[in-house]
């Protein structure tokens, strides 16, 4: 029994040194160490039996000892045959599957006022007459945002969530080869696996065949023009699409995000006549959160009335609503300066 404990132990050392490497044992290994497992409880009870035996009458009896001795047997036996295993226990480790899902660091501390069009987009993600969802709004509104916290969900009914950032360049074959990653492929020049075939088509079939096995949701950031899903290798069988505006954040809201960064709580604003000029420039920042922060923390602590006094004359020309992104970019603008 010893032996087959240091077994045991050489062997989940054996893991735990192959977890480090992404590698996982093999459902032989696995079965293994719960038959194992198994034998060492039985062994135990046998032992504890055994002690016990000769403490009672009915104990000590022919018929008890002779089932220990048949139990004991027994345990030598799987014993015996659990040490022989071992050896043909050959791969022990594979390739770990890739995690479903990879998270996304989400910059902001929190995420005010988005579980209104979360949720609207987890319905649309439960509509299967609707494979390709367009979550669309202005610059700095918070899409990707909202794609990360999609990408994080705990409990996500796809067994493959994959995130992949466009950016203005559409390079088809980042776009596969980050795909590719997620499926466990290798990048070419990182890593030891196996990497994406050179031949695009064979790329699009690999895709296309690995991709079809899975129940799979593709989260396409940054996207500026048409991309044909296609030509890249993703399947899907219908052309029907549904999208997600990204509402502007209302003022409670934007007020909300905008004490946050100046770090100042509700209940801080002592002096009235600051907060009301305050509420003024949050105001300005039309509910668009990269304004809204990047003006707060322009703003942040210890400014004074003139300051928010400047800092409102400064922002004079911006209408009530945002109409385009050059008054997004006034914004941005004189945040730059008071840098
Ligand atoms: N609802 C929100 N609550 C708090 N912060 C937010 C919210 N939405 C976005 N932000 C913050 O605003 C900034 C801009 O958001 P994000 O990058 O998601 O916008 P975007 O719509 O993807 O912009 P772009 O069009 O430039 O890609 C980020 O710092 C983000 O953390
Ligand atoms: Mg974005």
């Amino acid at each position: 029994m010893t032996d087959l404990i240091v077994l045991r132990e050489d062997l989940e050392e054996h893991i735990k040194q192959g977890e480090l490497e992404d590698k996982g044992p093999t459902h032989q290994a696995q079965a293994w160490l719960r038959a194992v497992q198994e034998i060492e409880s039985r062994a135990a009870d046998f032992r504890v039996s055994f002690q016990q035996r000769g403490a009672s009458s009915e104990g000590s009896s022919w018929r008890s000892s002779y089932k220990l001795g048949c139990e004991a047997a027994e345990c030598l036996k799987e014993v015996q045959r659990l040490k022989t295993q071992k050896n043909n226990l050959l791969p022990q480790l594979i390739p770990a599957p890739p995690p479903a899902v990879v998270p996304q660091p989400i910059s902001s501390a929190s995420i005010v006022d988005a579980e209104k069009t979360l949720s609207e987009i987890r319905s649309l993600l439960e509509d299967n007459e609707a494979p390709v969802i367009g979550i669309y709004g202005l610059g700095g509104i918070g899409k990707t945002t909202l794609l990360k916290a999609i990408n994080n969900e705990p409990a996500s009914r796809f067994d493959l969530v994959i995130w992949v950032t466009v950016s203005n360049e559409l390079d088809i074959l980042k776009v596969q080869e980050d795909i590719a990653v997620r499926l466990g492929y290798s990048r070419p020049g990182k890593g030891q696996g196996q990497t994406l075939l050179a031949h695009p088509t064979d790329r699009v079939n690999t895709l296309l065949s690995a991709l079809s096995r899975r129940n799979f949701l593709l989260l396409l950031d940054d996207l500026w023009e048409k991309l044909d899903l296609e030509a890249v290798g993703v399947p899907f069988s219908s052309s029907f699409r549904n999208g997600s505006k990204v509402p502007l954040l209302n003022s409670e809201s934007s007020w909300t995000l905008f004490c946050e960064k100046i770090g100042k709580g509700e209940d801080q604003w002592n002096d009235l006549s600051i907060r009301s000029l305050a509420e003024a420039v949050c105001q300005k920042c039309g509910g668009l959160p990269i304004t809204l922060i990047t003006v707060g923390r322009a703003m942040a602590d210890g400014t004074t009335h003139g300051e928010w006094k400047e800092a409102l004359m400064a922002l004079k020309g911006i209408p009530v609503e945002l109409g385009d992104m050059t008054e997004v970019l006034i914004l941005l603008e004189f945040s730059f300066d008071r840098l």
